[in-house]
This record gives structure tokens, sequence and C-alpha cells, in this order.
């Protein structure tokens, strides 16, 4: 029966033809992105669900983690990528990331990745990178006090690297003028628009002292007190960080309007010179950027949605994925 073993043929090949088309897109697009929307679907099934129960439940105590949580993820990525390098401890001789000015004695909210590590390793062992558990833990700490949900792309892998040297350069300070906080955004593939929509994570959180104390006396050798500072604000800042302050550990909140709160009053602090950093008053010092503050102090909707987007850019920073990097059992030891 030659008709039907041709039609057996015809449609053999077809298919044939068909799977090959579907395995070249399929490789295609993976080495796109190896980062996928639910990525641990498969692996470890409520993975995230179980990271967002362990932030909601630290955050329900105390309510600053969250903006612990949400620098380290910043502090991540822009140090060689979002591997997780900023969980490892130091070893003798090997001081960590943890060992840097801009992380030492202020990053906060380590615990509470442990413990999503630790119940993830459990139920799943070797399967989710402390990398995502960071990126998601970020995520879920904005949406928790009050700011927007986004969905992320999940897969990334860990360092098994993390040195104190590599820090510096990488991360912009708080004396960063507008033009540097710019280069540094840029350097890490994120524009400037971008830059002044992330740092309205200033809208939680708090700082130490020594962040901003020299907006507060002996200025420069002419002014004592930066003039962009609005006096007021100033005053009140004088008492939480007194002059010759024998407390090292001494803090002010970011946003003093609601410090809790993720919301746009950053911006509106920004136009009022109730803005913490002189990096944050800098977002009003150029002309485009006075006008995109402006609006984000009116407005806070749009700039949500911004967020959200230009955060899903940063938790992509520099990823390791496939077979790069490893799963860490620890988040703060790398894999013997
Ligand atoms: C634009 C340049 C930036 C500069 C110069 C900067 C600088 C700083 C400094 C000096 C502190 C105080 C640290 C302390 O004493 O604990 C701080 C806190 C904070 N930063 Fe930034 N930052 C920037 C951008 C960002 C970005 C992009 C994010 C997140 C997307 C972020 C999130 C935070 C949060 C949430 C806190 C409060 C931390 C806490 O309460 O523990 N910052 N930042
Ligand atoms: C880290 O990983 C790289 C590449 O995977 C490997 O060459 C290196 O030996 C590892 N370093 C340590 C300290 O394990
Ligand atoms: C001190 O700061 C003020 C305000 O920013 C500025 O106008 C002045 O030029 C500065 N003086 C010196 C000596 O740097």
């Amino acid at each position: 029966m030659p008709g039907a073993q041709g039609r057996y043929w015809e449609s053999f090949r077809l298919k044939l033809i068909l799977r090959i088309a579907i395995a070249v897109i399929l490789l295609s697009t993976q080495a796109n992105s190896q980062l996928q929307v639910n990525f641990h679907r498969g692996s470890c099934p409520g993975a995230e669900a179980t990271v967002r129960n362990v932030v909601n439940a630290a955050l329900g105590k105390s309510r600053g983690l969250g903006a612990g949580i949400l620098r380290m993820h910043f502090h991540d990525c822009f140090v060689n990528g979002c591997d997780g390098s900023v969980l490892i401890d130091s070893t003798t001789g090997n001081p960590s990331e943890k060992e840097a000015g801009a992380n030492k004695a202020s990053l906060r909210g380590f615990e509470v990745i442990d413990n999503a590590k630790a119940q993830l390793e459990a139920k799943c062992p070797g399967m989710v990178s402390c990398a995502d558990i960071l990126a998601f833990a970020a995520r879920d700490s904005v949406f928790f006090l009050g700011g927007p949900f986004w969905q992320i792309k999940s897969g990334r892998r860990d360092s098994n690297i993390s040195r104190v040297a590599d820090v510096g350069g990488n991360l912009p300070g708080p004396s960063s003028n507008f033009q540097q906080l710019t280069q540094n955004f840029l350097a890490k593939g994120l524009s400037q628009a971008e830059m002044i929509t992330l740092s309205g994570a200033h809208t939680i959180g708090q700082s130490l002292c020594s962040f901003f104390i020299n907006r507060l006396y002996n200025f420069n050798s002419t002014t004592p007190q930066d003039p962009s500072l609005d006096p007021q604000y100033a005053t009140r800042l004088k008492v939480l960080c007194p002059q010759n302050n024998p407390n090292p550990n001494s803090v002010a909140p970011l946003d003093p309007l609601t410090p809790n709160s993720f919301d746009n009053s950053y911006f509106t602090n920004v136009v009022q010179g109730r803005a913490l950093f002189t990096s944050d008053q800098a977002l009003f010092t150029d002309a485009a950027s006075m006008a995109t503050v402006q609006s984000n102090s009116e407005n806070g909707s749009p700039w949500r949605e911004m967020f959200a987007q230009a955060m899903i850019k940063m938790s992509e920073i520099g990823v390791l994925t496939g077979h790069q990097g490893e799963i860490r059992k620890n988040c703060r030891v790398i894999n013997s």
C-alpha cells in the first residue's frame, strides 16, 4: 500500500521537522535568558511561598528588617552581580564583602535569609540559591511595606567568592553628586531614569549618623550647615545625631514622614530639602531629574510601576545561571 506508506513517511518527516524547529527555538531562547518565572516549579514547588512566609513573619515582628533586606539585595547585585556574595561570612584571611564600609555595622536582615534557606534546604536540598532567596525576599519586603508587587524570574546560582576588595567603586556613596550617581548606575546597565526611580527605595529604613553628619556641622570652612537642608529638618537631625556623639550606632530615619511605609514620600522629601543624604538631594540639582522628582512626589502611581520594572532589571545584573557557580547549602559559607 504505497499510498498509506507515503502518507506515513510524509507525516513522520513533518513531525521531525517540527520537533527540530521547536528544539532550535527552545535552545535559542535559553541562550538569551536562563532565568525563568517560577523556575523552581518542578524542583521545589512552593519555594517562593516559603520565602514569603518567612519574610512576612520576620517583618511582622520588626518592619525595619524589610529595609535591610532590600538594601542587601541592591548591594549584592552591584558587586559582581546578583550572586548572593554579600551573604558570605569572612573567614580567616578572607575578608568578605561584609567588611566593606558600606556593609559593615549596618547591613541587616541576614537571619531572615538564613531562616528561609534552612526551610528550603529541609524541603528540597540544593535547589534554591541564596541569590534567588534574596531577590524574592527583597520583592516580598517591598510588598509587605505597602509597595508594588512584581513577578520575578529565578534560576540564579550562587558565587563561591566574596572579597571586601571587590566592593570599592561599585556602590555609590552618600556624598555622590548627580553625575557620579548616573555613572555608577550606567556602569551596571541601569539608566539615569532607573537610578532616580530606584533611589525612591530611600522611602524606608534608617541610616547611621556617620553617613550624613557632615551636612549638619562644619559643612565647609564658610558654611556650618548644608544650605540645601531644610533648617527645621536639620534641627531634628541634630537631636538624633549630636556633634561629638559618643554613640556610633545612632541612626535617623531615611523618610521622617513614614519611615516604614513604601510610598512616594521620598520624592516629597527631596523637593522639601528633607532628604537625608547629599546623594538624595543631588536628584534636585539637575533640571530633568528635578522634574521627575517633582512629578513622582505629586503622583506615586507611575513611579510604583517604574520601581517594579527597575527592580526586575536590577535583580538580573550579572547573574550566574545553568552550570555556573553553585547552590550554597548555607548562605554564609561556600560549599566545600
Ligand atoms: C542612589 C545611590 C544610593 C546611595 C548613595 C545609597 C546610600 C545609602 C546609605 C549611606 C544608607 C545608610 C546605610 C546605613 O546606615 O545603614 C542607605 C540605606 C538604605 N538604602 Fe541606599 N543608597 C543608594 C541607592 C539605593 C538603592 C538603589 C536601594 C534599593 C533599591 C537602596 C535601599 C536602601 C535602603 C532600603 C536603606 C535603609 C537600610 C536599613 O534601614 O537598614 N539604596 N543607602
Ligand atoms: C570557585 O569556582 C570556580 C569555578 O567554578 C573554581 O575554579 C574555583 O576553584 C572555586 N573556588 C573555590 C574557593 O572553591
Ligand atoms: C561652602 O558651601 C556653600 C554651599 O554649598 C558654597 O556656596 C560655598 O562655595 C562653599 N565654600 C567652600 C569654601 O567650599
